[in-house]
């Protein structure tokens, strides 16, 4: 049973004993809040972690409504960060810093609160540090509308305000869909040694690779989402992008997910999908087998296109194939124990 965080500070009151892991508090810094959870699965590792198993999270803080943002107010365990240009990045980690780490990175118009079910799995938290973070232009980050801040150089720096604010030492990235571009930014500035391993979850590798990777119902609904004149195509236009990604979501993970494109300034379409960047450190890490990768597909995404993903990963020497039968572009959510086995496992966690 997961309780939620606002019954935490009681929980934590009342659970002295749960919490005298003082060594995970020093080294975060910041005063914690614990996830605090009974263990009711059968899975070998988190039961010997004992019935009741605790979980670092990130403090509870305060988003306060700027310009930059877009107007968000929000509450959410996380921090906000501040990128090399100034911008706030808003990020968060859960599970076991211990373990080795994961930074997931969501894909268009839909915030890092993609990954909910992920980061509220006991089963995760036992065997990995997952960290997420907003990308700019979603959730609950700033949202430049300028083309200088969405320079290559820029997103690869958010991307290294989480590595340094968590202390990461040669994380996992796991792209999910467009977010797999970013990786690709990542070691345009940086040495394949910053990393451990891509996972791709139904990931675009690379920007230019964009074109052939998209289906042809996903860039149908691309004109609604860059709509900026008339709301009944905007609003058609992301109903239609939320039921291609998974036509049968939870109510209220659905809502959450239109929310993130209401909260999201319309130029930002444009500067994501028009950006460039230079794939060139990307390609060598994947052609030379200096970073093994993962790429997992969903058998029913309707989204993105397998065979354009394999053709942009062409030459990679060490690269693992892995389809999810019936798997939505949610691909979690639609086999979420086959799911994680794959990640955990690949990694070695
Ligand atoms: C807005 O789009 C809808 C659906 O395409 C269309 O029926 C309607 O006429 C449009 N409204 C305006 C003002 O263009
Ligand atoms: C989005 O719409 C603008 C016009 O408002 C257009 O110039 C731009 O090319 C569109 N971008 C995409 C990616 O469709
Ligand atoms: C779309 O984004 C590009 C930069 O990626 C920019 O040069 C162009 O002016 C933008 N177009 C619109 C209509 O905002
Ligand atoms: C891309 O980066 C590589 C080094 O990784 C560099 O040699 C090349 O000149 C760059 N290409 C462009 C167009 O800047
Ligand atoms: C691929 O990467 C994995 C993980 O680093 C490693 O164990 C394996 O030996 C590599 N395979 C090849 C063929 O290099």
């Amino acid at each position: 049973m997961l309780f939620s965080l606002k019954s935490l500070s009681i929980a934590v009151a009342l659970l002295p004993l749960v919490v005298a892991n003082t060594q995970d508090v020093q080294t975060r810094g910041t005063v914690p809040y614990y996830l605090v959870f009974l263990a009711q699965d059968t899975d070998s590792q988190a039961a010997a972690d004992n019935t009741l198993e605790r979980r670092l999270a990130d403090p509870v803080i305060m988003i306060n409504p700027t310009d930059a943002n877009f107007g968000i107010s929000a509450e959410a365990p996380g921090r906000l960060l501040t990128s090399a240009d100034g911008t706030k990045i808003f990020a968060e980690a859960r599970g076991n810093p211990a373990k080795p780490a994961i930074v997931f990175i969501h894909g268009f118009g839909i915030g890092a609160m993609a990954f909910d079910d992920i980061f509220n799995d006991p089963l995760w938290l036992a065997r990995a540090y997952l960290v997420r973070y907003d990308t700019r232009g979603h959730g609950r980050s700033d949202k430049p509308t300028t083309a200088a801040a969405w320079v290559s150089q820029r997103l690869a720096e958010d991307f290294d305000a989480v590595v340094q604010s968590y202390n990461l030492v040669k994380p996992f990235v796991l792209g999910w869909s467009f977010g797999g571009s970013q990786i690709a930014d990542v070691l345009s500035f940086h040495p394949q040694s910053y990393i451990s391993g891509i996972i791709y979850d139904a990931g675009v590798p690379y920007q230019s690779a964009l074109p052939t990777i998209g289906s042809p119902a996903g860039f149908a609904v691309v004109a609604g989402l860059n709509q900026t004149t008339n709301v009944t195509e905007f609003q058609s236009g992301y109903i239609d992008f939320i039921n291609l990604c998974d036509p049968a979501l939870d109510w209220d993970f659905y809502l959450a997910c239109l929310g993130d494109g209401v909260v999201q300034p319309r130029a930002i379409l444009n500067l994501s999908f028009t950006r460039t960047q230079n794939n060139t450190g990307l390609i060598q890490a994947g052609t030379t087998g200096a970073l093994p990768t993962l790429a997992i597909f969903g058998g029913d995404d309707q989204v993105v296109l397998k065979q354009g993903i394999l053709n942009a990963l062409a030459g990679w020497q060490n690269l693992t194939v892995v389809t999810l039968p019936d798997a939505q572009h949610f691909t979690w959510i639609s086999r979420p124990v086959l799911f994680r086995a794959t990640v955990l496992n690949w990694i070695g966690a």
